[in-house]
């Protein structure tokens, strides 16, 4: 019959856009973590592993979250294809509400995890995905492009029955054809007058009890070959999901070097002030007269590489890099985004975001990538003549 007039403005059709781009957003999510080597690679700075520890620290669900931890590479293969199975059942209109459920849940998990603290929240794109999938869970993926509808409608021809298909009849019409309609009035209101919000003809009585076994065999019938049509296209999007693992591996797979980063065991020793003003950073100090607090052993971030530690004031996770011989630069890690830890990247020298990849130069610790509004917070690290860094 061709779409009815303005077809565009009804729910079905002006759902569509965001069905699609939504199943094609998450498929290509699920595929490209699938692909990626580094994202099973705990050594990576942008590994599962590494998001989960990065998110741990501030995520409001952290005494859960921290548990799964070891567990990250199966955790990383769920998500993966999850969201490949969602983006394909989206995509197909195939059990589009569970897999609207599906995206919204997993949509809150990321938004829980690690994007809670974005600022502004509106920066973080889970809780937007979280909320553009509601209206695929109440209202369904609608019958148009949709295998839900082809498969109803098959149900239904071959139990004989009339196509399940909803369709918008102008009130115009259904004066002009219903038997009911008297110059306004309705005979099956007992002559009140017509009221389209609950017109006898558009919502009908109680249907027989022979109509309701009918419905529910049509019913049965679709969620057979919903079923099967589902199993048919998850193994397809297993194979689809081994395939991407397996290119990724080989023709992006270059193994990351192993993470230069290691723990600078903090003493937390406040060294108390001799009264000599303190030298300029990155300069060594005469011993006995360096002021701070003793991080650790300056052998211990080797040049190229970075260690960690703890900010005696903030509790804040801290990060000093060796950029070149002599030269200590050290940074609050929390990332100024979402509040995730930043991590060393040895090969290209940069401060690397796990949650939403930021970047940050390790120079000054300025922005080189968002979404991280701001650079990260700069340390007074002095490495003093006994071998040790001192923060100040
Ligand atoms: S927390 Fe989002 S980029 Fe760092």
């Amino acid at each position: 019959m061709g779409a009815p007039v303005r077809a565009w403005t009804l729910a079905e059709w002006a759902l569509l856009p965001l069905r699609l781009f939504l199943g094609a957003t998450f498929a290509f999510a699920g595929l490209q973590k699938l692909a990626n080597p580094n994202f099973f690679n705990a050594q990576s700075p942008s590994s599962i592993q590494a998001q989960l520890i990065a998110s741990v620290r501030l995520s409001p669900i952290h005494s859960i979250l921290s548990h799964f931890v070891q567990f990250a590479k199966p955790l990383g293969i769920l998500i993966s294809l999850s969201e490949l199975a969602i983006g394909i059942g989206a995509l197909l209109g195939l059990w589009t509400r569970a897999a609207a459920l599906g995206g919204a849940l997993l949509s809150l998990g990321l938004f829980l995890t690690v994007s809670f603290h974005a600022s502004p929240f509106y920066t973080g794109a889970d809780i937007v995905f979280l909320f553009a999938w509601m209206p695929l869970i109440v209202a369904g993926g609608g019958s148009r492009l949709s295998l839900d509808a082809v498969i109803a409608k098959r149900a239904a021809r071959e139990l004989g029955a009339p196509s399940p298909e909803v369709v918008t009849v102008p009130f115009a019409k259904v004066q002009e054809i219903c038997g009911h309609f008297n110059h306004g009035k309705c005979g099956a209101r007992r002559g009140q007058p017509c009221d389209q919000s609950v017109c006898p003809v558009l919502i009908g009585d109680r249907p027989p009890l022979a109509t309701r076994v009918a419905i529910d065999t049509i019913d049965r019938r679709t969620l057979v070959l919903g079923t099967a049509t589902a199993a048919t296209v998850g193994t397809s999007a297993l194979i689809l999901g081994a395939v991407a693992a397996e290119a990724g591996r080989l023709i992006g797979g270059a193994p990351t070097p192993k993470k230069s980063t290691t723990q600078l065991g903090s003493t937390g020793t406040t060294v108390p002030s001799t009264g000599t003003t303190s030298p300029p950073s990155n300069s060594p100090v005469p011993k006995g007269t360096t002021k701070g607090i003793i991080l650790g052993p300056a052998k211990d971030v080797p040049k190229g590489q970075a260690a960690t530690f703890t900010i005696p004031n903030s509790g804040d996770p801290g990060i000093v890099v060796q950029p070149t011989a002599g030269q200590f630069l050290a940074y609050d890690a929390v990332c100024p985004h979402a509040g995730c830890t930043v991590s060393y990247y040895a090969p290209n020298n940069v401060f690397v975001c796990p949650c939403h990849g930021s970047q940050f130069q390790v120079v000054n610790g300025d922005v080189m990538n968002g979404p991280a509004p701001t650079g990260l917070k700069k340390l007074n690290v002095v490495e003093g003549a006994d071998g040790n860094l001192y923060l100040q």
